[in-house]
């Protein structure tokens, strides 16, 4: 067994933090408060190779696997989870998707941008009545000739309106229930595709989340991705995958939050000494590095494990659960240590605790991370 990252890793990690205190920290806060989607940053973060990361490099990628890729998020995430959600939804579920399942036509049109960083990627499974309930799809696909005849409605879809490529999930046949799933790539431009306004989050604002509009949009038969009925097996092994990566924008928001608390604790006076210097902020401050150290084992053992080629998904699911509780208790206390400052803009922390909070939520609930651990151990 060995701890220590490899220097390939360690290189990684040097070249995003790099990479982080230079392009996406600077801009963090001003993109939080705007609401402004990143464009720039993201033009850079393909020209370092972190939109392909985990994509081999035959299909343009940095083939750096899930380890890498866990990494690259796990720094971005301590500068702005803005900026990493937005890789994350391209590259482990839109490209992966594409990597994982489809053919080689797909991955030479869709995929070698993708992972070029030359186009940018969105997954469409949320619907309406289909949240926690993924298996609920209401949008249709109906095959005519040479065509799907796509109507119906994707929610809460990160990369939204900025998106140039989309990987979506749609009933092609509704009497087969979650057999009758498929999934398709579709383009944006083309005729009855359109986007809802963009949501007022609570946190990583400068991320575009918006509702997917189709109607009547002929998808040519080419671009289903697998064979019909494949659909939503094939969301699932995605978002295995796209677990450990969240668990690790969540583990860098802690992380975040943990720099930031010694940072300050340690300057405060009160009671003419250093807040540093009392017993229950040294206990807090020992609580929140326990957990930080927590998180990052089970994220990088879950990455381990899907690059060594042996089961993940359990453990993904532990990573993403445990990581994204975890940060926003460490948020919460790093808050509690900033005093009224900690609740104020000016502060990090206070955009730390918001960015943090949507990590329990998104690519399965808490609920969702405890329903797929307890049935594996329990079946
Ligand atoms: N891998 C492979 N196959 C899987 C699977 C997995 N992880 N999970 C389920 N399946 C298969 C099962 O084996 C089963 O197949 P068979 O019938 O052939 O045996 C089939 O799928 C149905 O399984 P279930 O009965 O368990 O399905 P279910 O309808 O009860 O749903 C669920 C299971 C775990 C609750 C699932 O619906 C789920 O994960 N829900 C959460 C959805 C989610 O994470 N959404 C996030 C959206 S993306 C996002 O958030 C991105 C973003 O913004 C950044």
């Amino acid at each position: 067994m060995d701890f220590n990252l490899d220097p390939k890793h360690q290189m990684i990690k040097e070249v995003c933090r790099k990479f982080a205190d230079n392009e996406v920290e600077t801009i963090a806060a001003e993109i939080d408060e705007t609401e402004r989607f990143p464009l720039e940053t993201i033009e850079k973060m393909g020209k370092l190779g972190l939109m392909g990361i985990s994509i081999p490099k035959e299909y343009g990628g940095a083939g750096a696997g899930y380890t890498g890729f866990a990494i690259a998020i796990e720094e971005i995430s301590k500068s702005c989870a803005t900026t990493s959600v937005i890789l994350v939804a391209h590259t482990s579920l839109c490209a992966s998707m594409i990597y994982n399942s489809g053919n080689k036509e797909q991955k030479q049109k869709y995929l070698v941008p993708l992972a070029k960083g030359e186009k940018l990627g969105a997954f469409g499974l949320t619907e309406p009545n289909a949240g926690s309930d993924a298996s609920n799809q209401q949008t249709t696909a109906v095959l005519n000739g040479d065509h799907y005849l796509l109507n119906g409605s994707k929610i809460f879809i990160t990369n939204g309106a900025h998106a140039d490529t989309y990987v979506i999930t749609a009933m092609t046949d509704t009497s087969k229930g979650l057999r009758g799933i498929s999934a398709f790539i579709i383009e944006k431009g083309w005729e009855g595709f359109s986007f809802g306004p963009p949501e007022n989050k609570m946190g990583i604002r400068g991320s575009s989340t918006t509702e997917l509009i189709f109607q009547d949009i002929k998808v040519p038969k080419e671009n289903l991705i697998g064979k019909e009925g494949q659909g939503f097996k094939m969301a699932m092994m995605t978002l295995d995958a796209g677990r450990i990566v969240v668990a690790a924008q969540a583990l860098g928001i802690a992380e975040a939050a943990l720099e930031e608390s010694i940072k300050y604790v340690k300057e405060r006076i009160q009671f003419k000494k250093p807040l540093s210097k009392q017993q229950i902020i040294q206990f807090m401050i020992a609580d929140m590095a326990t957990e930080v150290e927590n998180g990052r084992n089970l994220v990088y053992k879950s990455a381990w494990l899907k690059d060594n080629g042996k089961s993940f998904g359990i453990s993904s699911s532990m990573a993403k659960l445990y990581c994204s509780e975890m940060a926003s208790r460490v948020t919460n206390k790093a808050i509690q240590l900033h005093g009224g400052y900690g609740y104020i803009k000016d502060y990090k922390v206070e955009r730390l605790m918001r960015d943090a909070r949507i990590t329990e939520i998104y690519e399965g609930t808490s609920e969702i991370q405890r329903t797929v651990i307890s049935s594996s151990i329990l079946k």
